[in-house]
């Protein structure tokens, strides 16, 4: 199968994108997170497609992706509950999924069997034209299963191409990482994917939200996932990722120091920086990602993409403080880096 990349500004690449969905297929598409792999909610054998052609695992559920707040009606099962109510006039459209109990017209190879589905209105005006003209999308990240998720069309053709018959090119996404995932259907509420929307900004609007404690730790042995995506290892690139934080100069010292060491032992290596801290690192490889976490959140997926271009066997992250935004880019990043954390601050032989 050749897989066509088409401008998703243009109307007719639009509506050739929801003829392909209506007649079964799956289609690639921009969000302002990163690019989706769409079917049409509904369709339990198309939506089985986007499992084969990512590699993904069964028991993961994907995401609904409506374009008004009437879509949701068909999706959850009775009434939209009052807190569910304010965090969509708050959010949406934006990046912020919502687990609520699900009526029996969305598929299980959807939700895998639970009963509960994850929805959320996208803010990119490609994607929610798709919408408007498929009806609501099931799409996970269209990425390869384990690869990082895609940030540009070029991404998406570079793990799914000759598997997916369309891209919509909708440039790169403004976001960077994927959704916040609230799940609504407990007490307090709970974040099990930190994500755009910050915890911070939720308990704003509903008065209490907890954060899961898997989020910036590796699953416990026997424990399970609340949300059976975070189970799996994620957007690790080829070689060795390893975060080093604390106080600038210290973490910039410490990097420099196992960045020499690695590469005397004739690794290929490469440090992952603030653009601000560039001059702290010398001659040595540096991707830049910006100027703060915005920007860094934007360019993570990118930047860990091109490790695995260049080769990189030991890849040094700068860490960032885990609040607000800064609780998604450390989750990715965590999990790049199977969350082994080095604290630059932490002296040797130091004690309490
Ligand atoms: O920003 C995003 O959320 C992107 C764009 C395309 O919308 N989508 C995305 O989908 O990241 P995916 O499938 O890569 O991640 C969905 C996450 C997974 O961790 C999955 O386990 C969780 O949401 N999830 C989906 N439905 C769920 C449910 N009913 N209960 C618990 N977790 C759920
Ligand atoms: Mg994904």
């Amino acid at each position: 199968m050749e897989t066509e990349i088409l401008d998703g500004y243009e109307m007719e690449a639009v509506e050739k994108a929801a003829a392909i969905m209506k007649s079964g297929g799956i289609v690639a598409f921009p969000t302002e997170t990163v690019y989706g792999l769409g079917a049409i909610a509904t369709d339990a054998a198309a939506v089985k497609k986007i499992f084969e052609a990512k590699g993904r695992p069964g028991d993961n559920p994907l995401i609904v992706h409506i374009a008004n707040t009437d879509m949701m009606k068909d999706l959850i099962d009775g009434d939209i509950p009052l807190d569910a109510n304010l965090l969509c006039e708050e959010f949406w459209p934006g990046p912020l999924s919502m687990i609520l109990p699900r009526s029996r017209k969305v598929p299980d190879a959807v939700t895998a069997g639970l009963n509960t589905v994850a929805i959320r209105m996208p803010s990119n005006t490609v994607a929610l034209e798709l919408i408007k003209a498929a009806g609501p999308i099931a799409a996970p990240s269209a990425n390869s299963s384990g690869r990082p998720s895609p940030t540009t069309a070029k991404h998406v053709f570079n793990d799914l191409n000759g598997q997916i018959p369309l891209i919509l090119d909708g440039g790169s996404c403004r976001v960077g990482l994927e959704s916040t995932v609230l799940d609504l259907t407990c007490t307090p509420p709970r974040v099990l994917r930190p994500g755009g929307v910050t915890p911070e900004q939720i308990a704003e609007v509903i008065g209490e939200c907890e954060v899961d404690g898997s989020v910036l730790r590796p699953l416990g042995e026997g424990e399970t996932a609340r949300s059976p995506g975070m189970k799996y290892r994620h957007y690790a690139p080829g070689g060795n990722v390893t975060i080093v934080k604390g106080s600038r100069k210290r973490m910039a010292s410490k990097v420099c120091t196992l960045y020499d060491a690695a590469a005397k032992n004739g690794k290929k290596c490469a440090i992952l920086a603030a653009s601000g801290n560039r001059s702290l690192y010398g001659d040595r490889k540096v991707r830049m990602l910006g100027n703060n976490i915005q920007e860094q959140s934007r360019e993570l997926f990118a930047a860990l993409r091109e490790m695995d271009d260049m080769g990189a066997e030991e890849i040094f992250c700068e860490g960032t403080e885990a609040k607000e935004l800064g609780l998604a880019y450390m989750n990715r990043l965590g999990r790049a880096a199977s969350f082994h954390v080095v604290d630059a601050d932490e002296r040797e032989g130091k004690r309490q």
